[in-house]
């Protein structure tokens, strides 16, 4: 029975130009299923390369001097390719596997970008010692930090962590609030001993903020914070480092009630424009880094499951897949946007649609990755969930199916 949406063009289609064209690269996309099979991640290389491009080209033009540091958490398929490396990008990471991870991809240490709430000694080490731009979290760390200092032949660069309170997002739990005397302490204990130099200040925001307001006035309180503590004493502040969390193109987040993502030079110029006035010399400006990870990858990576298994029950069409949802595990946090394909990738999109649900090949009840209108699907047809390539890959467990292979393109 067909769906009483079935003659409306599906909400998400207005998202299908920022994702891989499955036309123009279905040769090479025939060749990666020939070869791997599915369930198959597939990256779209020009993409991530776009998105770098893009974000570089705006953070030159508004600001002047910057970084983009890839958010290996985000995807390590990614991290572990070279294409972000070979556009310029540093690493930015969060634990000393990360760390190492960086070090084994060749980056030079200093170039790694070393966040996160739980760093251990070794990796604390291997950065003060390297010039990486290690942000500290917390009070337990930076006394780690002083004692590792002590044993550095050279003076330790390191910037902090900081946060405040943002419209609609409150006080992170990350970092040194700069609403109560939190930072500044921090500040002055740096400053007390003579192995440590405060040479940058970092924050960063929930991921997915779509609002460019929120960065502004984020943005301004590190501008603010900067001038009190730096300008005064002399010192050289050499980066702002203003995190990630820029959307990419997918569908509304369920638990937002609005959901307004803008192109990236839009958050580019609120940062840019917040922090301009603390530093009107544009030749003399301190570093300005975003440690993009959805917004570089989500957009570029579609998974490609095969349907295994479909029949009819009352008045709904019932899809099985050889996928899952632990291997694009955000369907929790956000809607897929799936399309159907024939089994030679030629598409099967048609404006008839029955209400359907497609489900995983686990044996979970709940392993549910689509409800709503969709084409008469047939065993051996193709789907492809876009917009998967941010955190998905990452966060999917072994469970019942390896999980999949990334293949670049
Ligand atoms: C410190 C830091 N930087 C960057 C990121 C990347 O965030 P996103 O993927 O939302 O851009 C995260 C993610 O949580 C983070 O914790």
């Amino acid at each position: 029975m067909p769906h009483p949406n079935a003659d409306l063009s599906y909400p998400d289609d207005l998202l299908l130009p920022f994702y891989p064209s499955i036309a123009d690269l279905a040769d090479r996309l025939r060749a990666a299923l020939g070869e791997n099979g599915t369930p198959l991640y597939v990256a779209d290389s020009q993409i991530i390369a776009d998105r770098y491009q893009a974000m570089a080209h705006s953070l030159q033009e508004s600001w002047g001097p910057y970084t983009i540091g890839y958010s290996f958490k985000t995807n390590y398929g990614v991290a572990r390719h070279r294409v972000l490396m070979d556009q310029g990008a540093w690493a930015e990471v969060v634990s000393a596997r990360e760390y190492q991870m960086a070090l084994d991809q060749g980056y030079p240490r200093n170039r790694i970008i070393y966040n996160g709430p739980y760093k251990d000694d070794a990796s604390l080490q291997l950065a003060l010692a390297g010039r990486s731009l290690l942000n500290i979290n917390d009070f337990d760390e930076l006394a780690r930090v002083i004692e590792l200092a002590d044993a550095q032949a050279e003076v330790c660069s390191l910037g902090i962590r900081v946060t405040s309170d943002l419209p609609r997002l409150g006080l992170s739990r990350f970092g040194f609030s700069m609403d109560n005397e939190e930072a500044q302490d921090a500040v002055a204990q740096i400053r007390q001993h003579p192995q440590l130099k405060l040479c940058g200040i970092h924050t960063h925001l929930y991921g997915d903020t779509d609002d460019p307001e929120i960065y502004g006035v984020a943005a301004q309180r590190v501008g603010q914070f900067a001038q009190q503590h730096f300008a005064d004493c002399g010192e050289t502040l050499q980066y702002i480092d203003v995190g990630g969390g820029y959307p990419a193109h997918s569908p509304k987040p369920k638990s937002r009630d609005q959901w307004q993502p803008q192109p990236i030079d839009v958050y580019v110029a609120h940062v840019s424009r917040a922090l301009s006035p603390f530093f009107p010399e544009r030749d003399s400006r301190p570093t300005l880094i975003m440690e993009p990870g959805r917004y570089l990858t989500c957009d570029a990576i579609v998974l490609i499951t095969r349907v295994v298994h479909v029949k009819q029950r009352f008045d709904k069409q019932i899809v099985v897949c050889d996928g899952s949802i632990s291997m694009v595990p955000l369907t929790h946090y956000s809607p897929q946007v799936i399309r159907l394909y024939a089994a030679d990738l030629s598409p099967r999109e048609t404006r008839n649609r029955v209400a359907t649900s497609i489900q995983g090949a686990t044996c979970r009840e709940n392993d549910s990755l689509y409800e709503g209108p969709f084409p008469t699907v047939h065993v051996g047809d193709l789907l492809i969930h876009f917009a998967a390539g941010a955190y998905n890959a990452n966060l999917a467990p072994n469970f019942i199916f390896s999980v999949p292979k990334t293949v670049f393109i």
